[in-house]
């Protein structure tokens, strides 16, 4: 089988083309990715030279590139990861949340008419149903809730799974779509939460949590964001829309406290900036219809995924370096000035 995986030279697309190179020689995967400011060819350094991998550079909205490479390759599966994938950007500039995230689902999906595959899977996340209440722990987000988005990020987002649906209903495009809760682990871009708390603890910087720091995310160790897609591209209904969450509900605070304990960094570092507009109160997912339909389990609960994280960005200085030392100076210092 021949697979397409787009934003492959990102956190969760590069872990994802890591396993299939690994747990399938048997298939082929091809990376593109347009290496945006978001995009990293370090991360895929480890399987570059393998016989069953390749990297392609280029653009998802870009019609004749994404048709040509259609042409030349007959995929056999397209796996979506390809995105502006930061809120707090698309709060700042969202017309290429718009472009990326929508009119490039649109061109992905041309080409899979076009040439004909046998699934096209987008990766599509747990902020489309917008946010639950703090204090109704009861409340779960399930396949069928509705779509209430808050930022333009999980609109165009919300927009982009509208537009696969369509594209099934109207033309028979064999389709899933995945729901995950919130990531982390290795090759994490040092913009968000997790690997922006790591790395700053570790200069004896100031880590800024917005508002009270009492949202609340469902966090997931990306590797087993990665083997629910495996298990849906393969096993999954056509047509159909997978939840994935492994109940680790945790509010940013005492993330960050995790983080500060295990480094053994002190808590007065933790400065409480001004919130998030718009900021999403809890997300938690329901992963019941994964689990029983597909028989799919997460590894790692929130404590040891999180401990396995920093050992990587422990024992990886070189990769987040490399980030934080260059024009990421100039995102922060822009992103941060006017939240003291
Ligand atoms: P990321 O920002 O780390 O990576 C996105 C990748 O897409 C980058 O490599 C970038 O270069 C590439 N890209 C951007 N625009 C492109 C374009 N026009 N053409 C080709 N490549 C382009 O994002 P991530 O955190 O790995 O998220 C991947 C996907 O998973 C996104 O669709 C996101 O919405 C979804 N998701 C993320 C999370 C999370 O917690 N990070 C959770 C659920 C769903
Ligand atoms: O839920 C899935 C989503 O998770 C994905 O679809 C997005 O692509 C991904 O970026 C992530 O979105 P969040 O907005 O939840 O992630 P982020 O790491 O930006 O923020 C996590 C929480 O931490 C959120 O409540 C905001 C807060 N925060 C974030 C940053 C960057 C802070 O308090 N301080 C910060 O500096």
């Amino acid at each position: 089988m021949k697979l397409l995986v787009t934003g492959g030279a990102g956190f969760i697309g590069g872990n994802f083309a890591h396993m299939m190179v690994n747990s399938h020689p048997e298939d082929e995967t091809v990376v593109l990715d347009a290496l945006t400011y978001a995009g990293n060819l370090e991360t895929l350094s480890p399987i570059m030279d393998r016989p069953n991998f390749r990297f392609v550079k280029g653009d998802i909205t870009d019609r004749d590139f994404i048709d040509d490479l259609f042409a030349k390759e007959h995929f056999d599966i397209v796996v979506n990861f390809a995105a502006e994938s930061h809120v707090d950007r698309s709060i700042e500039d969202p017309g290429i949340f718009l472009k990326t995230n929508i009119l490039g689902v649109q061109t992905l999906m041309d080409a899979c008419r076009k040439y004909g595959i046998q699934r096209y899977h987008q990766v599509s996340t747990d902020e489309v149903y917008g946010d639950l209440p703090l204090d109704r722990p009861d409340l779960l987000f399930h396949e069928d809730t509705p779509i209430h988005t808050s930022s333009p990020y999980s609109a165009s987002k919300a927009s982009a799974d509208l537009l696969v649906n369509a594209y099934h209903r109207t033309f028979g495009l064999p389709v899933t779509i995945s729901r995950c809760s919130n990531n982390y682990g290795p090759y994490h871009f040092p913009e968000k939460l997790i690997p922006l708390v790591i790395s700053r603890a570790l200069a004896d910087e100031s880590i800024p949590v917005y508002g009270e720091g009492a949202n609340v995310r469902d966090w997931l160790y990306v590797t087993d964001h990665c083997s629910a897609i495996d298990l849906i591209i393969r096993n999954g209904r056509d047509g159909e829309v997978y939840n994935i969450g492994g109940h680790n509900e945790v509010s940013n605070l005492e993330v960050v406290k995790t983080i500060l304990r295990v480094l053994n960094k002190p808590e007065s570092l933790i400065h409480f900036v001004k919130d998030r507009p718009g900021h999403d109160l809890r997300y938690a997912m329901d992963p019941t219809k994964i689990e029983t339909e597909l028989g799919w389990k997460p590894e790692y609960r929130f404590e040891s995924g999180i401990r396995k994280t920093i050992e990587w960005y422990l024992s990886n200085r070189d990769w987040w370096e490399h980030i934080v030392s260059g024009e990421y100076q100039n995102y922060y210092a822009k992103m941060y000035k006017d939240r003291q």
